[in-house]
Order: structure tokens, then sequence, then C-alpha cells
């Protein structure tokens, strides 16, 4: 990766600020060894903006990493819409820009907050650095808004931090300078393999059945989508012996539906969402899991954990490949029978509970705290 030429004329003392902008817990759990690596560096001096796009989830994550907020905006409110969301964000960031003067901002992933952060970031500018750039369905409406944020993102962003060499590709197609591309594997994993070293929680410890784990948030899944997926949990905690864990994502246009589905079933927890450690926890405990989530997509492989995806398309297409994912999307009658599979048969079900790490080693972080460095010219 070749040092941007507006680096190189800015003071070495005003290139050593990086602000670091999370908005959800997904940012915060995978910007976390970011965060670290860069504070690690002598020369760094590292700012984190928490625009509080998700409150508690958010807080909780940025607490378990130790990371206080240097700045936080504070803008969720309930039930909001993107457009109010955005509308919020892009002043609130760039009067952050102006008043922090950073010599490079760092963003991750495909929410608001990180489009607004890369918009705003452009608008005055600054180098802006993606981390997991370059994933990619192909379809704008698929994940929504995700896909097409993070296509914006690439048209502004200066560095792309790209977990694989499919997501190189993609970026490649879109043509991004290849300088520009550094191959750097997923942050998530870093920390995820940092937790799971970790003393975690044993709430799980005594089993008396399969867990299965599910997670679900997407937007384009609100409605009828959803429903299916509650359909299809109800059916087979009927039909199986079996225990069923959601940790409900807190959006009330995922709580009130699952819960009016699911609430009453004896083998179905519907509990808050888990903080981090007790969430690995549970996909360590689990048999198997059922979700729409990115990054649970990611951590589920290393885990040895066979995961079914809610979706109709995946932009993780290294899982499906390595044979640890299957995309069942959002039909009922098709979960179920998937799921059935791997709990009733144990061929098939070792055929996908092998470990294995597609997205990362665990050093991303390392790597994309030295390429900043680079690209800043600060290394001493
Ligand atoms: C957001 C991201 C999505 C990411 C997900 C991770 C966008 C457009 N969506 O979706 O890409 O996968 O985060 O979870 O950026 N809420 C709370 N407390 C919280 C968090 C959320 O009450 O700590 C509720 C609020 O009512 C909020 C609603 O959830 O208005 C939706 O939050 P929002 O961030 O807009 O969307 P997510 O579905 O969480
Ligand atoms: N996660 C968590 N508690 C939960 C559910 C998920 O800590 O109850 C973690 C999970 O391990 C992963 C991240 O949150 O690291 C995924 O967040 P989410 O599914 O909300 O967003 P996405 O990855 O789809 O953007």
């Amino acid at each position: 990766m070749r040092p941007k030429p507006g680096a190189t004329t800015q003071k070495k003392h005003e290139r050593r600020r990086v602000l670091i902008a999370v908005g959800t817990r997904p940012e915060a759990i995978k910007l976390a060894p970011v965060v670290a690596a860069l504070r690690a560096e002598p020369w760094a001096d590292v700012r984190v903006l928490a625009t509080g796009q998700h409150r508690e989830l958010l807080d909780e994550v940025l607490a378990f990493f130790g990371i206080r907020a240097d700045i936080d905006l504070d803008v969720m409110s309930p039930d909001q819409t993107l457009a109010d969301l955005s509308r919020r964000l892009l002043p609130a960031i760039d009067a952050v820009l102006t008043d922090q003067e950073p010599g490079m901002v760092v963003a991750q992933g495909d929410t608001t907050s990180a489009l607004m952060t890369a918009l705003a970031s452009f608008h005055r500018g600054i180098p802006f650095a993606h981390v997991e750039a370059g994933l990619r369905t192909g379809d704008r409406r698929e994940p929504f808004p995700e896909e097409c944020n993070r296509v914006l993102i690439a048209q502004v962003a200066d560095l792309h931090f790209a977990p694989t060499e499919a997501a190189r590709t993609n970026l490649l197609a879109e043509q991004v300078d290849a300088d520009a591309i550094e191959v750097v594997g997923n942050t998530g994993i870093d920390a995820l393999l940092w937790t799971a070293q970790r003393d975690l929680p044993d709430d799980f410890a005594n089993l008396r059945r399969p867990l299965v784990l599910v997670t679900a948030h997407r937007r384009e899944s609100f409605g009828a989508p959803l429903a299916e997926i509650c359909e299809a949990v109800g059916e087979i905690a009927s039909a199986r012996d079996v225990d069923f864990l959601w940790p409900v994502h807190p959006n009330p246009r995922v709580r009130e539906p699952v819960e009016a589905a699911l609430g009453s079933l004896d083998n179905v927890r519907l509990v808050a969402p888990l903080d981090y450690p007790h969430f690995v926890a549970a996909m360590r405990a689990a048999a198997l899991i059922l979700t729409d989530s990115g990054g649970v997509q990611e951590e589920a492989p290393s885990l040895g954990k066979p995961v079914l995806v809610l979706r109709d398309k995946t932009e993780r297409g290294e899982g499906i490949a390595s044979g640890n994912a299957l995309l069942v999307g959002l039909d009922r009658a098709r979960i179920v029978k998937q799921t059935l599979r791997l709990l009733d048969d144990r061929a098939a079900y070792e055929a996908m509970a092998h470990q294995a790490n597609p997205y990362g080693d665990g050093q991303s972080a390392p790597r994309i705290a030295a390429c900043v460095a680079a690209v800043l010219q600060v290394r001493c």
C-alpha cells in the first residue's frame, strides 16, 4: 500500500491523530482490536468516536474491551429511520472532524454510521480507511441498506482493508485502485480469538439437550420473512428434544413479533442480547447456529459450529465454500428441513462441524496498524 500524497503534506503531529468511529455492536467488536493495535503504536494519537447509533449494545461492547469513547454523539432514538439517523449523524460527525482534525479516519463495515463517517471525511478531505471493505452480494437491496452503504463507502474511501481475496476481487471489479487495497483478514476474528482465550461465563456448562442458537435482525426480513423464521423455530421446538436460545435484538420491529410468536414455548428461551463474552460462550456451547448476522457467519467456522444462514444471499461465501455454512433462505419448510437434517444425521452434522478460519487468523488489526503507519509516514 503506497503512502497517499496528501498525507505527506500534513505536519507529522497532525498526521498522528487517528479517529476511529464506531456506531453499533458489531463495529465496536470489530474495531476494538484496531483501537488496541493502534494504541500500542508509540506514534499514534488514537481518538474513539462513538456515534451512539446503538446505545446499550454499543456500551456493553466498549466496556468489555475497556474502551472509553472520547466523543459520544448519542444519536439513537427508538425505532429510528434511516433518513433520520443519517440526518443527525452527518453534521454531528462533520463537527467532530473540524474539532479533532485527525490525520486519518477509520470506520468498519456497512452501517449508517460507517457511511456517514466516510462521507463526512470525504467532505473535509481527510483520508478515510475502510475496515472490512469489499463484501458484496451484488444485489443493492440485500442486505438492505448495507450492500448499498458499502458500495458507496468504497467510492469515497482512500484505503480499503479487505478481509479476504474475494473482497479484494470485488473492489478491483469496481475500479478501486489496487494500491489502495490491502488484504488483512477480518478483525472480528481477532476479537473472537482474544475473547475465546479468556475465562468465559459458564452459564452453558451443563446442558441436558442440544442447544440451537438463533439470531435475526435484518431490515429486509421485517414482517413476513421474520414470521417464517419464527414458525420454523416453533415447529422444530415442538418436534425435537432440543433447547433454542434466541438473544432477541432490541429493535421493536424484531422484538415484538418474536416475543408474540415464541414467548410461550418451554424450550425456546428468548433473552435480551447477550454481552459479547456470554454470546461467545453460547456459540461455543451450541450444537448449531441459525442466523442472519454477518459477524456470526464469520465467527461460527472459527468455533467449528455449523451455521444455517437465514438469508437468500450472503456476502460471506467463504464459510459456504469451507463447508461450515449453508444458505437456507427464509422459507419455513427449508429452514425446518435443514435444521432437522443437522440434528438427526450425524454424518451431515460432522461434515459441517469442523473448525476453519476462512475469514482471518486473528492478526488483522496489527496488519492494519502497520499499514496506517506506512500510509501516514509516521513510523519512527
Ligand atoms: C444496525 C445496522 C446493521 C447492523 C446492526 C447490528 C444500519 C442501517 N443497520 O441495524 O447493519 O447489522 O445494526 O446489530 O446501520 N436499539 C436499541 N438499543 C440498542 C440498539 C438498537 O433499543 O442498543 C433499537 C432502537 O429502537 C433502534 C433500533 O433498535 O432505533 C434499530 O437500530 P438501528 O441501528 O437503526 O438498526 P439495527 O437493526 O440495529
Ligand atoms: N453478538 C453479541 N450478543 C448477541 C448477539 C450477537 O455479542 O446477543 C455479537 C456476535 O458475536 C457478533 C456481533 O455481535 O460479533 C454481530 O452483531 P449483529 O448480528 O448485531 O450484526 P451484524 O454482524 O449482522 O452486522
